[in-house]
């Protein structure tokens, strides 16, 4: 058995959890809008033709925060198209994921479904191929109170009260090619600046984000948010990232240690950004918007390119995940809430369907996939202030990421509640490995009350409409090679090889 320990220190904090960690994403891509959250002629929809299913799953996901309506697709996006009778509104091509957009749901009608799943809205403005004005318009539209063209819309529309949409994002990936009015680092540069001094003249306490790059594989990763950071700084408050990761050729060493290169983007740019601070000589610090991260198989995505015929919301990237796309999945949670002083907002890409925790089948049931579990249990029980660790692990060879510790975790600590929560990944393939948590600077009054873990047999297991809970949390005693004990201010967890544990400790 490999053996790992670390002490936790509660006057040793990184920072406080941000609540916005645990966003998620929906675009109108694939099924993600319709027939994932939105399916009127399902059994389960509401009166507004949301599904109560997927509702209650959001809500049990711990979704505090949910970027819409895109991604590529809002480089395309007329908002306007989806707001008003739904009978008179166009049909259109979305060039970004070719097919067709009916435009039955609308800004309306995603603010009553985040309403009723009790998120907050980032939204997120076309800047592809549009402007400061309609960025204004729909801010506008969103959030003026009353008394001018675009409020009156909306209240004559059937909502009276502004929505307050507190944080928006400038664009999606404008550094991409594949981007519609993909742009270069000055002209992007120049234009969210724009639009930020003027949305910042309608509601000067927005918060506001730049597009980073839209991957650190970018040959511009890094100059990209430079030359934007040097025309935008004074005027928006955060850089997004977007990482998707997938095991590549059979790698799973390389795959299971994807946190150690999520650490290293965040450090890059966290580095970038505060270096044009220093060039600009300004006090201010922009934090980092990590608003697309998950697995994503992309390799095989594009392999097959999007189908010839125009449809309405074809099935497109559904990614089936297993038990280790879990464990990473768990484990890139634990990196964004480690850099929880820079990284104070996040969205796992997307929430339903499209690369998403939650499945829906057409008419028919909704179900947890894998990944699920570990953002769900990390949602509830991460809170108070994220502590600075120090763990001692053994490492192991990996060939993309080069020597990568066996063990990686986080810890929260709740004052109110004298809480501790310890987030743990064990990534050998072969062997569990013994934790020591050393608790002492806490006292000895530290019980454990809940240890929980996703591991199986068969790390290519996955959930699916006819075994939904294939894969699902289980007491990390009763696992066959998971054990908890504790005494004497310290927990001793044997974590199974390839898993993701959650253990919470409170007083006695
Ligand atoms: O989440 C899927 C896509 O990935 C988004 O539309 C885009 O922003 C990113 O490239």
């Amino acid at each position: 058995m490999l053996h790992a320990r670390v002490a936790l220190n509660p006057d040793s904090v990184v920072a406080p959890v941000s609540r916005r960690t645990f966003g998620s994403f929906v675009e109108h891509m694939g099924r993600c809008v319709y027939t994932g959250i939105y399916e009127p002629g399902h059994p389960l929809a509401d009166e507004d033709g949301f599904r109560t299913d997927v509702l209650a799953l959001t809500r049990e996901l711990g979704v505090t925060m949910v970027r819409y309506p895109g991604g590529n697709f809002v480089s395309g996006y007329r908002w306007e198209d989806g707001v008003g009778p739904a009978d008179r509104r166009p049909r259109r091509r979305d060039l970004a994921w070719r097919s067709i957009e009916t435009n039955e749901v609308g800004v309306d009608e995603f603010a009553t479904w985040a309403a009723k799943a009790d998120v907050e809205i980032m939204y997120a403005v076309n800047l592809g191929t549009r402007g400061v004005q309609e960025a204004l318009d729909v801010h506008e539209y969103l959030n003026h109170p009353e008394g001018t063209h675009l409020s009156e819309l909306r209240r004559a529309n059937g909502a009276e009260k502004p929505y307050g949409v507190k944080i928006w994002c400038l664009g999606n990936e404008l550094d991409g090619p594949w981007q519609t009015g993909h742009k270069t680092p000055e002209e992007y540069g120049l234009l969210a600046a724009a639009t930020a001094r003027a949305l910042r003249s309608a509601e000067p306490d927005l918060e506001l984000v730049a597009c980073g790059s839209s991957s650190s594989s970018m040959p511009t990763f890094g100059a990209w948010e430079s030359t934007v950071l040097e025309h935008a700084y004074d005027v928006v408050d955060y850089v997004s990232c977007h990482a998707y990761y997938e095991e590549h050729d059979g790698d799973l060493g390389s795959f299971l240690a994807s946190a150690v290169d999520m650490d290293h983007f965040v450090n890059s740019i966290v580095a970038t950004a505060d270096a044009v601070g220093a060039r600009l000589k300004s006090p201010k610090k922009i934090n980092l918007s990590f608003d697309e991260w998950n697995v994503w198989y992309l390799s095989r995505f594009q392999n097959a390119p999007l189908p010839d015929e125009w449809k309405v919301a074809p099935p497109v990237i559904e990614d089936r995940y297993s038990v280790a796309d879990a464990v990473v999945v768990g484990n890139l949670l634990i990196s964004l809430l480690r850099h929880s002083d820079r990284v104070t907002a996040a969205c796992q890409a997307q929430l339903v369907n499209v690369i998403a925790p939650i499945m829906t089948e057409p008419g028919g049931p909704a179900w947890r996939q894998t990944i699920f579990h570990p953002f769900a249990r990390t949602a509830a029980l991460a809170k108070g202030d994220v502590l600075r660790l120090d763990i001692q692990s053994p490492v192991y060879g990996t060939a993309r990421h080069g020597d990568a510790p066996v063990i990686d975790a986080v810890a929260t600590h709740d004052r109110a509640t004298g809480d501790v929560v310890v987030l743990v990944v064990n990534r050998d393939q072969e062997q569990p490995v013994e934790f020591v948590v050393d608790l002492s600077a806490f006292g000895t009054d530290l019980a454990v009350a809940e240890a929980c873990t996703l591991t199986d047999d068969d790390v290519r297991a996955v959930n699916t409409r006819e075994e939904p809970d294939r894969v699902t949390l289980r007491p990390l005693g009763d696992v066959p090679t998971g054990a908890v004990t504790a005494g004497g201010g310290t927990v001793t967890l044997t974590l199974p090889r390839v898993s993701w544990s959650a253990v919470r400790l409170t007083r006695a």
